[in-house]
C-alpha cells in the first residue's frame, strides 16, 4: 500500500487502511522526533504553501514537517500572490508544478484543490476548504488512538454547524474508519444530504454509525469524544453572527453536557476557540451580544477532559505522514483499527 505521488484532497479519496495506515506513520514519526532521530529524508526537495486565508497550526505544522524532513519551505501569504486576482488556479497550478515537488493550499472551494492537483502534476495537500479539511481529521484520530488505544467503536459527537469543513470531515472519516458518528445541531445545520447518503454507503462496509440528533443531551449518552468548532467560519460575512448564536447557544459544549456522556469522556475542538475574552473576535462579540464564551466554555476548554493541545501537537506529525507518503516510495502499514 502506498500514496507515492498522490493527493491528499480529501478522505473520500483514501481507503480505511489507508487512513491508518497514515496515523501510524504519523506515530512512528512522533515517536522519532521525540528520540531525537533524524528523518530528513526528502532532502532538496522544495514545497509551496498557499493560504487564502489565515492560520497558525496549518502553517506551522507544514512548515516545521517539512523542515524535519529536509525540505525548503515557500510560504504564500493571502495577499502576496497572483493567484485567483491575476492568474487563474489552472495557470499557477502549471507554473508551481515546474518549481515545486508538492504543495500545500488553504482556501475557498474544494474545486480550487481539486483543479490545483489536477494541472499542477505533483502532489497537492488540502490544508482547509470550505467544505473539508482532511489534515485535521488525521490528527484528531491520531489523538483519539493515544488517548483510547483504537478508533473503531468509539461514539464520538460533534456539536455545532456540522454542514461546514469540519463536520463534513469528521462525518466521512468517522465513516470511513467504523465509528459511531453524530451530529448534533439544529437540523438546518446538518451536512448536505448526498454528502450524508455516501458517508451512510461508506458505514455500512466499515460497521459504523452515523446520525443526526438536534437534543444535546440524547445525543452526548455514552459519548467518549465531544467535539465543537468555532460558530462562524473563516470566509463567512460578519452578519451571520446574530442567526449563529441564537441557534447554537443550547449546542455549547457545557460542563454539564461533558458529564452526560460517558465517565471517560474527552473534549476535542480543532482551534482556534472562542471560550474567553482574550481575543478580538471574543470582545468584539461580548460588546456585541454580551456573550463570554461561544462554542465551549472556558471551564471544559481548560480542564482535564480537554485535550486539544496534544490534539494541535498531532497537526504537526500528521502532516509530516502526508507529505512523506507521498512525495517518497514508501509502504504504508494498515494498523489496528
Ligand atoms: N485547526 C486549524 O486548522 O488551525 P489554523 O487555522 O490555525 O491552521
Ligand atoms: N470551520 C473553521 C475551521 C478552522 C480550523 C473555519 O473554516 O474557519
Amino acid at each position: 500500500m502506498n500514496l507515492y505521488k498522490k493527493s491528499f484532497l480529501k478522505l473520500l479519496d483514501l481507503t480505511p487502511d489507508e487512513i491508518s495506515g497514515l496515523v501510524s506513520l504519523a506515530a512512528e514519526l512522533k515517536a522519532k522526533k521525540k528520540a531525537g532521530v533524524p528523518h530528513d529524508t526528502l532532502r532538496g526537495k522544495n514545497i509551496a504553501l498557499i493560504f487564502e486565508k489565515t492560520s497558525t497550526r496549518t502553517r506551522c505544522s507544514f512548515e516545521v514537517a517539512g523542515y524535519d524532513l529536509g525540505m525548503n519551505v515557500t510560504y504564500l501569504d493571502p495577499s502576496g500572490s497572483q493567484i485567483g486576482k491575476k492568474e487563474s488556479i489552472a495557470d499557477t497550478a502549471r507554473v508551481l508544478g515546474r518549481m515545486y515537488d508538492g504543495i500545500e493550499y488553504r482556501g475557498y472551494g474544494q474545486t480550487i484543490v481539486e483543479d490545483l492537483a489536477k494541472y499542477s502534476g505533483v502532489p497537492v495537500w488540502n490544508g482547509l476548504t470550505n467544505e473539508f479539511h482532511p489534515t485535521q481529521i488525521l490528527a484528531d484520530f491520531l489523538t483519539v488512538k493515544e488517548h483510547f488505544g483504537h478508533l473503531k467503536g468509539i461514539k464520538f459527537v460533534y456539536m455545532g454547524d456540522a454542514r461546514y469543513n469540519m463536520g463534513n470531515s469528521l462525518m466521512i472519516g468517522c465513516a470511513k474508519m467504523g465509528m459511531h458518528f453524530v451530529a448534533c445541531a439544529p437540523e438546518k445545520y446538518f451536512p448536505d444530504p448526498a454528502l450524508i447518503e455516501q458517508a451512510q454507503a461508506i458505514a455500512k462496509e466499515t460497521g459504523a454509525t452515523v446520525e443526526f440528533i438536534t437534543d444535546p443531551k440524547t445525543a452526548v449518552k455514552d459519548a467518549q469524544v465531544i467535539y465543537t468548532d468555532v460558530w462562524v467560519s473563516m470566509g463567512e460575512p460578519a452578519e451571520v453572527w446574530a442567526e449563529r448564536i441564537a441557534d447554537l447557544t443550547p449546542y455549547r459544549v457545557t460542563m454539564d453536557l461533558m458529564n452526560a456522556a460517558a465517565p471517560e469522556c474527552v473534549f476535542m475542538h480543532c482551534l482556534p476557540a472562542f471560550h474567553d475574552l482574550n481575543t478580538t473576535v471574543g470582545r468584539e462579540i461580548h460588546a456585541q451580544f454580551n456573550i463570554t464564551e461561544m462554542e465551549v466554555t472556558d471551564e471544559v476548554f481548560e480542564s482535564e477532559k480537554s485535550i486539544v493541545f496534544d490534539e494541535a501537537e498531532n497537526r504537526m506529525h500528521t502532516i509530516k505522514a502526508i507529505m512523506l507518503a507521498t512525495l517518497s516510495n514508501i509502504e504504508l502499514t494498515a494498523a489496528v483499527r
